[in-house]
């Protein structure tokens, strides 16, 4: 179905400007024929690393080899435990079963991110690391989470995939823990034209761990230590995220824009998320609301020609790739509960005030205008999680 507003249009929302940008350094690329691990993966990394304000950033190919390779370099594998949040994209969750290790999932509070509580009653002797999700791009609690893992020799990771340029007190994301995983898939606010990814840290060694292990373990040309994977950054990916980063901030403040249309205008009808601090400041990657009528709501709006999406909508728990793990429905109530009740509305940065108001002007309708329609979700919660 073709939407009026579509939640993603990523031909229509990209700058001529840019594409032409990109297309001159690929042909200089070929030119000089440095495809693999060539100066503009080099030159990418050190303007991320200054962007996040660490040390050091590693280019890999997609954010799930982020997540994997972190955990490898730290050693975690089978015997080990790594606790994050259920209700992520199942990347996280997935990266740490390929080392090996069980996830553990402890639920989430209601602004959809990890409760650190939750997170210290689930650490056993067996628990490696603790993977904070900035789940839509508003960063989570790092400073409790910080505390616990501390206390503990615990390692902490940033799955920041949806996070980039978010703020947490002085800090970005990506600086918030030991290391700091990003997706640079074609729909994140930073990324490429394809699958990328890249980890920040502030430690030489893990940097140093990180390059070796998403390049065949390789610690010189012909000496490996260990088997690895191929899991590097293209040269021509890393000039798409060298463009995409000149402008990553400018989308975050659009972004932003776009929202307050929204928190003007929806707060009547349903939950929304939170709009931040000064001291913490999301990107709004996604904007996602709640209501207990959201499946109508889904209905309606695309009924509308507006597209919306859910993120997301099977907790990663109740995954049939997760019944290994025993997990159950109910074990996760603030997880589950948000899974039948959030929806994620249109925030991209090609959006028009017109676009916005049309979004809001169908949501009025649905609740002012229907209230029979509004009553209730067609679904019963067991069906939605
Ligand atoms: C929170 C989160 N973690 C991990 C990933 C995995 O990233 P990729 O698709 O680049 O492997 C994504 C991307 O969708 C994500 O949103």
């Amino acid at each position: 179905m073709a939407y009026k507003i579509p939640f993603i249009s990523l031909a229509t929302d990209a700058k001529r400007s840019k594409v032409d940008t990109i297309l001159g350094e690929i042909r200089k690329l070929f030119e000089r024929g440095d495809f693999i691990l060539g100066s503009k993966v080099e030159e990418f990394e050190h303007a991320f690393a200054n962007y996040c304000g660490v040390g050091h950033a590693v280019g890999v190919n997609s954010g799930l080899d982020a997540i994997l390779l972190s955990l490898r370099v730290l050693g975690v594998g089978p015997g080990d435990e790594v606790i994050t949040a259920p209700n992520s994209y199942l990347a996280t969750a997935a990266a740490i079963a390929l080392t090996g290790a069980r996830p553990v999932f402890a639920d989430v509070r209601l602004d959809f991110n990890l409760d650190p509580a939750e997170v210290e009653k689930r650490i056993t002797s067996r628990t490696k690391a603790v993977i904070g999700v900035h789940l839509t791009g508003f960063p989570c609690e790092m400073e409790e989470l910080s505390k616990i893992c501390r206390a503990r020799g615990i390692a902490l990771l940033e799955d920041a995939a949806q996070a980039v340029g978010a703020r947490f007190y002085r800090k970005k994301a990506g600086a918030l823990g030991d290391i700091g995983c990003f997706s640079l898939h074609p729909l994140k606010n930073l990324h490429v034209w394809g699958d990328g990814g890249v980890i920040t840290t502030n430690s030489a060694e893990i940097a140093k761990g990180l390059r070796e292990q998403r390049n065949h373990g390789l610690v010189s040309r012909d000496v490996s230590d260990f088997f690895s994977y191929n899991s590097r950054l293209d040269s021509v990916q890393a000039i798409v995220a060298l463009e995409s980063l000149l402008e990553v901030d400018s989308v975050a403040s659009v972004r932003r824009l776009n929202a307050e249309v929204y928190f003007d205008r929806l707060a009547k009808w349903v939950k929304l998320p939170s709009k931040g601090t000064s001291e913490v400041q999301p990107v709004f990657h996604v904007f996602q609301i709640r209501t207990e009528k959201r499946d109508r709501l889904k209905a309606f709006l695309e009924s509308k020609g507006i597209e919306t999406k859910i993120h997301y909508p099977v907790p990663i728990h109740l995954q049939p790739a997760a019944n290994y793990l025993g997990y159950k429905a109910g074990d996760f109530p603030v997880c589950e509960r948000l899974a039948g009740e959030i929806l994620s509305l249109p925030v991209r940065e090609g959006l028009s005030l017109e676009d916005l108001h049309e979004v809001c002007d169908a949501v009025d309708s649905f609740f002012s205008l229907s209230p029979s329609l509004a009553q209730s979700n067609t679904l019963p919660r067991e069906q939605t999680v």
